[in-house]
C-alpha cells in the first residue's frame, strides 16, 4: 500500500505528489524543516519543534501556510492514516512556486508557501547504533552562519556524511574556530568526570528540540552541565560522548578520529539519558 503524504492541503499517494519546478525549495533551499518522532502513534515534543519552526519562518520573513493548531491536526492524520507507530513525520514549508526563477523574494500575497509533510516508519528505540554506539569523525565546519534556522540546506552536512562513511565511521562532528559546533544532523556532547560538556546556544548550531529536553532531565537528575564549546582533543580525551537529535533520542559516541573513548563501549551516562529521555517523552507525547 502507497504512503499517504500531504501537499498543499490535500491528502494524496506519495506517487500523485507534486510540487512545481519553480518551488523556491528547490531551486534556492528558500525552506525550512521539522522532523517530529512518533512512539506509540503518539508524537513527541510537538509543541517544541512548533515553536522552532515558528522561529524559523520570522527569521527568514516566511509565511506560514497553516496555524501550529492545524499542523498538529496534520501530524496526526498522517500517522493514523500511515499506520505509523514507530517512526517519524518530516514537515518541510518553503517561499512557494513564483512565476519563474528569480532572486527577490516573490510577494507572498501573489505566491503561498508550499507545505510538505510525508511520514517515514521506522523502529526508533531498539536500534544498533544505540546498542553499540557510533565512531564520529571530525570535519571542517563550512556551512552558512545561520545555523540556528532549520533550512533544508543539507549538502554539506550530507557530504559529512559522505566522508565519514569513507573514512569507516558513521557520522562526522563538525569543528569551527578549533571548537566542535555539533553533528552533522545532531547535538554533540562530551562527558568528563559527573560533568556533560555541550556548546552553548548561539547562530552556530541548531537549537535541538532533543537537547532542550536531555538537559532538562540530566538537570532533574542532578547532573552537572556545563554549556561551553570544547575541541576535539578535549573530546578525544572525555570518558565518554554521546549526539541527541529527533531521529536518534541520545545516542553514544564510541571513537572520535579513531581514538576510542573510554572502554569504546557506550558509556553509561548516555546510556541512562537515553532511557530517562524515551520514557519521560513517551509520556509526554501527545
Ligand atoms: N536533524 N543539529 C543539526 C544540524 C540537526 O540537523 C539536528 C536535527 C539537530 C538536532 O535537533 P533536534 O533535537 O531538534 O532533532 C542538531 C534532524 C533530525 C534531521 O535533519 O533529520
Amino acid at each position: 500500500m502507497s504512503r499517504t503524504v500531504y501537499v498543499n492541503g490535500a491528502y494524496v499517494p506519495e506517487e500523485e505528489a507534486r510540487v512545481s519546478v519553480f518551488d523556491r525549495g528547490f531551486l534556492f533551499a528558500d525552506g525550512v524543516y521539522e522532523v517530529t518522532s512518533v512512539l506509540d502513534g503518539k508524537l513527541l515534543d510537538f509543541h517544541g519543534h512548533a515553536a522552532r519552526l515558528e522561529r524559523s519562518l520570522r527569521e527568514l520573513d516566511m509565511a506560514s501556510p497553516v496555524t501550529m493548531d492545524e499542523l498538529l491536526a496534520i501530524h496526526r492524520e498522517l500517522v493514523e492514516r500511515n499506520g505509523v507507530t514507530e517512526g517519524m513525520v518530516y514537515l518541510q514549508i518553503t517561499r512557494g512556486a513564483a512565476a519563474d526563477r528569480d532572486f527577490v523574494f516573490p510577494d507572498p500575497d501573489k505566491t503561498p508557501s508550499t507545505l510538505v509533510l510525508f511520514t517515514q516508519s521506522k523502529g526508533l528505540i531498539d536500534s544498533a547504533a544505540a546498542r553499540t554506539g557510533i565512531r564520529v569523525i571530525s570535519i571542517d565546519d563550512i556551512r552558512w552562519g545561520r545555523r540556528d534556522i532549520k533550512t533544508v540546506q543539507l549538502l554539506y552536512p550530507s557530504m559529512g556524511k559522505m566522508m565519514a562513511k569513507k573514512a569507516g565511521a558513521d557520522d562526522a562532528w563538525m569543528v569551527e574556530d578549533g571548537v566542535v559546533t555539533e553533528g552533522t544532523s545532531n547535538n554533540a556532547y562530551i562527558v568528563k568526570g559527573n560533568k556533560i560538556i555541550t556548546r552553548h546556544l548561539g547562530t552556530e548550531i541548531l537549537h535541538g528540540i532533543t537537547r532542550a529536553a536531555v538537559l532538562k532531565f540530566a538537570r532533574e537528575s542532578q547532573m552537572e552541565i556545563e554549556e561551553r564549546p570544547f575541541t576535539i582533543e578535549e573530546a578525544k580525551a572525555a570518558d565518554e560522548a554521546f549526539v541527541t537529535s529527533a531521529s536518534t533520542f541520545v545516542t553514544p559516541v564510541v571513537a572520535i578520529d579513531g581514538v576510542s573513548l573510554g572502554d569504546g563501549t557506550p558509556g553509561a551516562v548516555a546510556r541512562r539519558l537515553r532511557e530517562i529521555y524515551i520514557d519521560e517523552s513517551r509520556k509526554a507525547a501527545i
